[in-house]
């Protein structure tokens, strides 16, 4: 059983409603993801927010762990694989770019530790997936140090509240460990292409949990900024 998979298969027909046509504000980074990605693209755990239809490769594929979700994306004519980015069912050197957008902090297990294992895995395969020169985009939320040292801290309380709504542990990891896992792995010219910091909009309310529209809090209380990191493989 895996409680991610479940999770999305059971809530896909409503993530469009809550979160894609709201993410339509994200347009300027779907520009950039667009205009970054060359060659045979891989993007893993849904497209990217904003998606121009008329501008994608016709060399696209997307991979997802739940096949409710990939069906959300029915309308793109591309090849739709079923699969976890912790084990990619790909061959070795076989695509020029991976995107990972909103999909990293659902990478998780049973615990924070696991969710940090989890990355590295992914980023490992898409290491062995992407061809020499290869691209990795990365666009996700991210946390400051301090707020991603608290999280880590009190994930088994988290945990705890989120199974008891039937949602499965998230966890939003900080730059910092994103850069330190990238190199890592081997990746190179790690570049942060936006730097857009929501953190200082306190007030604002958000409903930071897919699956609880009714958990809405200032920003304060979870200080989350979008990141899109582009780092790339050796020759
Ligand atoms: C928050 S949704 C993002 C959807 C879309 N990319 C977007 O930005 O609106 C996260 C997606 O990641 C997928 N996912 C989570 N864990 C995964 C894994 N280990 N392997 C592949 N896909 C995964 C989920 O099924 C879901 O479709």
């Amino acid at each position: 059983m895996n409680k991610t998979k479940d999770f999305f298969d059971l809530h896909a027909n409503n993530y469009k409603k809550q979160f894609y046509d709201k993410a339509k504000g994200d347009e300027s980074v779907a520009r950039i993801i667009e205009s970054k990605a060359t060659g045979r693209i891989l993007c893993v755990g849904g497209l990217w927010p904003g998606i121009d239809p008329q501008t994608i490769s016709t060399d696209l594929t997307l991979l997802d762990l739940s096949l409710g979700m990939l069906s959300l994306w029915s309308n793109f004519k591309i090849i739709k694989i079923c699969g976890d980015a912790r084990n990619l069912p790909l061959t070795d050197n076989s695509f020029d770019t991976i995107i990972f957008p909103m999909i990293l902090h659902h990478v998780v297990g049973e615990t924070a530790h696991n969710a940090r294992d989890g990355i590295v895995d992914v980023l490992n395969e898409a290491y062995r997936v992407l061809s020499p020169k290869g691209k990795i985009i990365i666009f996700d939320f991210s946390v400051s140090k301090w707020i991603y040292i608290l999280e880590l801290s009190l994930s088994g309380l988290t945990k705890r509240f989120l199974a008891y709504n039937n949602i499965p542990l998230v966890i939003m990891h900080s730059l910092d460990f994103y850069n330190d896992v990238l190199l890592e792995t081997g990746f190179l010219n790690i570049e942060k292409v936006i730097t857009k910091d929501n953190s200082k909009n306190y007030f604002e309310i958000i409903r930071p949990i897919i699956g609880l529209p009714w958990f809405a809090i200032p920003r304060i209380l979870y200080p989350l900024s979008p990141l899109l990191l582009l780092a790339k493989k050796k020759e």
